[in-house]
């Protein structure tokens, strides 16, 4: 049953620009360990389990995301999963390498929130103190997955009502990716079909790959790869343009032509859908646009 005054408690978190890239820097840069989860939700876009896989957080995969996100304060660091709160020690020492190195923008941790005092320490051991949760709207509502704990809810309530801002709740939205819309039992009202990809912000996942999209990170096909922590940011950069390109004039099309929601193309069409026109990494651009060879 859904609960209103939990709603009140907690603001959805409004999205910002997309596509936004400054010097090879992304405005936004997901992060992601894995899928291991103490839920499986039925409609879950990454197929997050308990059986999941996770690999812990390294001064590598850190260091390029440092390297391709804007560090000021217009840049944003979103960990998600899987669930961090499996592994807060591994978070909570990566919020500190990326402040230790120079990392001034706002961080997001996405969470079921089950595990409450632990995204609470998240959160208190910011340096900065510009780190904030988002919640999983069904969890916390219990609209399409059994809720929370209540003994969890209430301490994450009291900490908003005592720290306002920094837990908001996420959209309601149910896209068909991973597990997808099929099996889902929420509310028949929350919006499900659009032509249009959301035009999400790339994960860096600590496999050392750079993936297009947060919600098929889980999907393995060469359309979303655009490079791994060895390559430069021009080059991951440039790729992350080349497939908003793609997503524009190859697979709206598409989804429009065969009437389709966006990430059901991504899912269940894409290898009929020619690849991105990416760069390889023995190319990048020279600073007059032209296309040059590294090697
Ligand atoms: C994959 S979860 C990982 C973090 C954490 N376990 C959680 O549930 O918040 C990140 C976000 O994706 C959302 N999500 C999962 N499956 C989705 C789907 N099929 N469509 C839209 N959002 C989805 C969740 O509600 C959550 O807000
Ligand atoms: S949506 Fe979040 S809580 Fe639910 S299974 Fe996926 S990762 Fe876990
Ligand atoms: S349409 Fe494709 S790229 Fe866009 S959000 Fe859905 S799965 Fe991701």
């Amino acid at each position: 049953m859904v609960s209103t005054p939990r709603e009140q408690v907690f603001k959805e978190r409004q999205s910002r620009d997309k596509g936004v890239i400054e010097d090879h820097r992304l405005m936004e840069l997901h992060l992601y360990p894995g899928n291991q989860c103490n839920r499986d939700c039925d409609f879950c876009t990454v197929f997050g389990s308990p059986k999941g896989w996770y690999t812990d957080y390294t001064a590598t995969h850190l260091d390029a995301a440092l390297h391709s996100v804007m560090t000021h304060e217009q840049g944003a660091i979103k960990f998600y999963g899987g669930e961090p709160t499996l592994n807060h020690e591994n978070v909570i020492w990566a919020v500190g390498y990326l402040r230790d190195h120079g990392f001034q923008g706002a961080i997001v941790v996405y969470s079921n929130g089950i595990q409450a005092e632990r995204l609470l320490a998240i959160l208190e051991a910011d340096p900065l103190g510009k780190t904030t949760a988002s919640l999983n709207y069904s969890i916390a509502t219990g609209d399409g997955a059994p809720q929370m704990p209540l003994s969890s809810l209430r301490k994450l309530e009291t900490y908003e009502r005592a720290n306002r801002g920094e837990i908001a709740i996420g959209h309601p939205d149910i896209v068909d990716s991973g597990r997808g819309v099929d099996p889902f039992t929420g509310e028949a009202a929350r919006p499900k079909n659009n032509h249009q990809c959301p035009h999400c912000y790339p994960v860096l996942k600590t496999d050392g790959q750079f993936h297009a999209c947060p919600f098929a990170v889980e999907n393995k096909s060469p359309h979303f790869q655009l490079g791994t922590v060895d390559d430069s940011s021009e080059t991951v950069t440039q790729n992350f343009q080349r497939f908003l390109t793609w997503l524009d004039t190859v697979h709206e099309p598409y989804a429009v032509e065969h009437d389709l929601p966006a990430c059901t193309v991504c899912w269940k069409h894409i290898q009929q859908l020619p690849t991105p026109e990416f760069v390889s990494q023995q190319e990048s651009y020279s600073l007059d646009g032209d296309i040059k060879s590294e090697g």
